[in-house]
Order: C-alpha cells, then sequence, then structure tokens
C-alpha cells in the first residue's frame, strides 16, 4: 500500500479553521477515503498532558525556548503515534495545525530564529512533512472577536493584539 496524504490546516486564532475541517472529512469519507482527523498540540495522551501545560493562563512564566519545545515535544508524540501509522497504512490525515503554527507563533510572534525553530522541528517532524497545507486567511481583530464571544481565553489567546498581527503577517510570508 502506498503513503497516504498528510493534508494540514492552519490560522490565527479563532479563523474557524475547526469547522471547516470536520466538513472536510466528512466529505472525503463519502468518496470512501480512510480519514483520521486529529489536531495540536494533543492528539495523544501524552500531547494532551503537554496542551494542558503549554495553554494554562496560570503558567505566565514560561519562556519562549520552553513554549517551543513543549510544542515540538507534543508534535514529535503525534507524529510517532498516530500520524506516522496512519500514512503508512494508505489513510488520509487532516492536523489541526503542524509546524507552520510554530513557525508563525513562536517564530514570528515570539521572535525566535526561524531556523531554531526548524531545527528543534526537524527531530519532531522525524521527516512527515505534509503534502497540502490549507491557510485560513481572518484577521486576528475579526477572528479573536468572533473567538470571545463563544469560549473562554488561553494563555496564548490572551496575548496583546500586536502579538496576532505578527503571527497573522508571519502566515502570509510562509
Ligand atoms: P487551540 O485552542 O487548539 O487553538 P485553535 O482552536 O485556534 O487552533 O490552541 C492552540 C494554540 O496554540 C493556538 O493559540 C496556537 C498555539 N500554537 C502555537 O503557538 N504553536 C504551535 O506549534 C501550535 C501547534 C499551536
Amino acid at each position: 500500500m502506498g503513503r497516504g496524504l498528510f493534508i494540514t490546516v492552519e490560522g490565527t486564532d479563532g479563523s474557524g479553521k475547526t469547522t471547516q475541517i470536520v466538513l472536510m472529512k466528512n466529505y472525503l469519507e463519502q468518496k470512501g477515503y480512510d480519514v483520521v482527523l486529529t489536531r495540536e498540540p494533543g492528539g495523544t495522551h501524552i500531547s494532551e498532558k503537554i496542551r494542558e501545560i503549554i495553554l494554562d493562563p496560570s503558567n505566565s512564566r514560561m519562556s519562549a525556548i520552553t513554549e517551543m519545545i513543549l510544542y515540538a515535544a507534543a508534535r514529535a508524540q503525534l507524529v510517532y503515534e498516530v500520524i506516522k501509522p496512519a500514512l503508512k497504512s494508505g489513510k488520509i490525515v487532516i492536523c489541526d495545525r503542524f509546524i507552520d503554527s510554530s513557525y508563525a507563533y513562536q517564530g514570528f510572534g515570539r521572535g525566535i530564529d526561524l531556523e531554531i525553530v526548524g531545527n528543534v522541528n526537524k527531530a519532531a517532524l522525524d521527516g512527515e512533512i505534509p503534502d497540502i497545507t490549507f491557510f485560513f486567511d481572518i484577521s486576528p481583530e475579526i477572528a479573536l472577536s468572533r473567538r470571545k464571544a463563544s469560549t473562554g481565553t488561553d494563555r496564548i489567546e490572551r496575548e496583546e493584539m500586536e502579538f496576532h498581527m505578527r503571527v497573522y503577517n508571519g502566515y502570509k510570508q510562509l
């Protein structure tokens, strides 16, 4: 059996990508494909635990480097446990956020050198590079006003608007 297809979906917080991802999954399943849907940070028991640490608003003293490494650690486990085996068995994997989130948020947003972000994540990816990446081009002003109306705010969402604008412009460069 050939390698499956690896699709990732990116965008600023509250861009509405999660809703569209579910529609994409349903559509592909109707066409007869075997689809695995997952998200970052999370998607495995260990990665969800790391997610709790990263997004906990009480961890306001977390350094940018710690944050980058934690995202990469959650990613490494997801690749190892879910993404690599699914692609190997010919499935379509749709991942809500992946490596480009680290370039956009930790690179452009926090100001970590993109080369460092790339090098740390190289180990996490273990060669699994997305075949297709969709970017939801919604400005943070619109996205976050929508988001606040629907749910509470985690540590990243609490960042100032300039941070979210750097992330958004970073995505556009990527
Ligand atoms: P989540 O609630 O899943 O956000 P969304 O619904 O917008 O996808 O929270 C994930 C947060 O983590 C989001 O603010 C983006 C951020 N993030 C990074 O900063 N770096 C990363 O590598 C990843 C995967 C996410």
